[in-house]
């Protein structure tokens, strides 16, 4: 596969934020190929598309954008061209023999840890001795971070880095131990020179992504092993970086230097740390290996060394065997600790994982009735925690389009999206903000100008 004329590529991606560093990476390794990202797949040379398997139905999904995608290949294969169609990602990986079966105009199938084997799998493909079909879903022995390439795309003012892959954690509804294998930190080496990358092509923020993002324990240049609150420190050293998140973390990980770093200025005060449940019962049946009050206990000591720091979480509401009590539990729980934001979902049995072969499953109405209850809990710590901070100004990064026409829109240090009315020259940048509105998904700002500040100061 030389570097000809220019190609075609589309990739659509589902799923958390590794799969779209994923994707970005799948853009740099075919670049050098005469690939270039294309918004549409019609008439692309090759469409990938990067799958996620984390809850029901994502396996229908893929199918009916295979459904779509089909006609475009048959169309191009009429005026002799080919279209080469790759599913990635984990559903690939938990489903790919399935996919190939059902999708005979299905070219590739390919997981999460081979990817860097792309320029290969395709020459094999397009070689007329290759063979017509591949499934490459195998855990390599190698880590594909040692053969990605250094070069990479600008990801813009915030750009996502993977530092630690896989899980094993093994919760016993959730797929991600099989789908992305065990758990893999970088060197911190290579992640400090990617984050120096990112910087000079213009990232201001860098989140730091792993499924298991605390659970890292990368190679350290001092030969010793490095926690993610040590990584953090040489990361927050950078100049020019502004803004440090990470993503995901588990609570068994935040250790004492983790905590601790949360002191550094340039990470931001707002932590996405999922607990699933407010119940000890079912948390142990979901082998979190932790209970609420470990929980409860690093959320106070994180507020102790960052007074301002606000949380987000996700649960999954009627686990096999969750009681009203149960479930009252996490209600409790969640008036404890006040989110500023949640994911929430109902309970979806996922093929392979321990908990699918669960007997004590909760009927679906009263599912349907516990979420509901649960969202409006965590809607109204929402709108209640964007209200919180009207009449304060924050250092917004402006970092793409707003909702109407003038408008930009961007993230404050707490994560809330906001939409404000701003020239296009400011996009990029990071720009005190005060806070006029708070809703329930968003706040509303005015920027601060020059003569207000002189006027506040004076
Ligand atoms: N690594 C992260 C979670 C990754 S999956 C962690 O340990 O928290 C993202 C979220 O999807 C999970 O936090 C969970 O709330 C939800 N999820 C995962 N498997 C699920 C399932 N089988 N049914 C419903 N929700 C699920
Ligand atoms: Fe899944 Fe649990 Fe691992 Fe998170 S910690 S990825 S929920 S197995
Ligand atoms: Fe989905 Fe795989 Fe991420 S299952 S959540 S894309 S690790």
């Amino acid at each position: 596969m030389g570097a000809k004329q220019d190609k075609k590529l589309f990739i659509k991606t589902w799923g958390c934020q590794m799969n779209v560093y994923d994707s970005k990476r799948m853009e740099d390794i075919l670049s050098p190929f005469g690939y270039k990202t294309s918004d549409t797949p019609e008439d692309a040379d090759m469409v990938i598309l990067n799958t996620c398997h984390i809850r029901e139905k994502a396996t229908d999904k893929v199918f009916s954008e295979l459904g779509r995608i089909r006609p475009l290949k048959e169309k191009k294969a009429e005026s002799g061209q080919q279209m080469l169609i790759a599913v990635a990602g984990c559903v690939a990986q938990a489903e790919g023999a399935f996919i190939m079966e059902r999708a005979p105009y299905v070219d590739m199938v390919f997981g999460p840890q081979t990817y860097h084997e792309l320029p290969e799998m395709i020459a094999n493909l397009t070689d007329a001795y290759g063979d017509n079909r591949l499934v490459n879903t195998e855990f390599p022995h190698e880590n594909k971070f040692d053969f990605l390439p250094e070069e990479h795309g600008s990801q813009g003012v915030n750009a996502f880095l993977s530092i630690q892959e896989g899980c094993d954690k093994f919760c016993t509804f959730c797929v991600v131990p099989y789908t992305r294998g065990s758990e893999y930190s970088r060197t911190a080496q290579s992640i400090v020179d990617e984050a120096k990358r990112l910087v000079d092509q213009g990232a201001l923020e860098i989140c730091l992504l792993g499924q298991n993002v605390n659970a890292f324990h990368g190679e350290g240049p001092d030969g010793k092993t490095w926690g993610l609150g040590r990584l953090i420190k040489e990361i927050a050293d950078i100049k020019g970086l502004e803004r440090i998140r990470y993503t995901t973390s588990h609570p068994r990980d935040m250790d004492e230097e983790l905590i601790e770093a949360h002191a550094i200025e340039k990470l931001m005060p707002f932590l996405h740390l999922p607990v699933q449940s407010g119940s000890d019962k079912i948390l142990k049946a979901m082998n979190r290996k932790h209970k609420t009050d470990i929980y409860l206990d690093v959320i106070e000591k994180l507020r102790n060394i960052r007074p301002d720091i606000s949380f987000s979480s996700d649960f999954i509401v009627a686990f096999p065997g969750e009681t009203d009590q149960d479930f009252e539990d996490t209600m409790q729980l969640v008036r404890d600790v006040n989110f500023a934001s949640a994911y929430s979902f109902k309970y979806s049995a996922r093929p392979g994982t321990p908990a699918a072969n669960m007997q004590n499953l909760v009927r679906d109405d009263i599912a349907t009735d516990r979420l509901a209850r649960l969202q409006a809990l965590l809607n109204e710590q929402q709108l209640a925690f964007n209200q919180s901070s009207v009449g304060l100004t924050l250092p917004v990064l402006l970092e793409r389009e707003g909702k109407r026409e003038g408008q930009l829109s961007g993230r404050t240090p707490y994560f809330q999206s906001v939409n404000v009315e701003a020239n296009e020259r400011l996009m990029g940048q990071i720009v005190d903000i005060k806070i006029t509105d708070g809703y329930a998904k968003s706040v509303a700002g005015e920027i601060v100008t020059y003569e207000t500040i002189s006027k506040e100061t004076a």
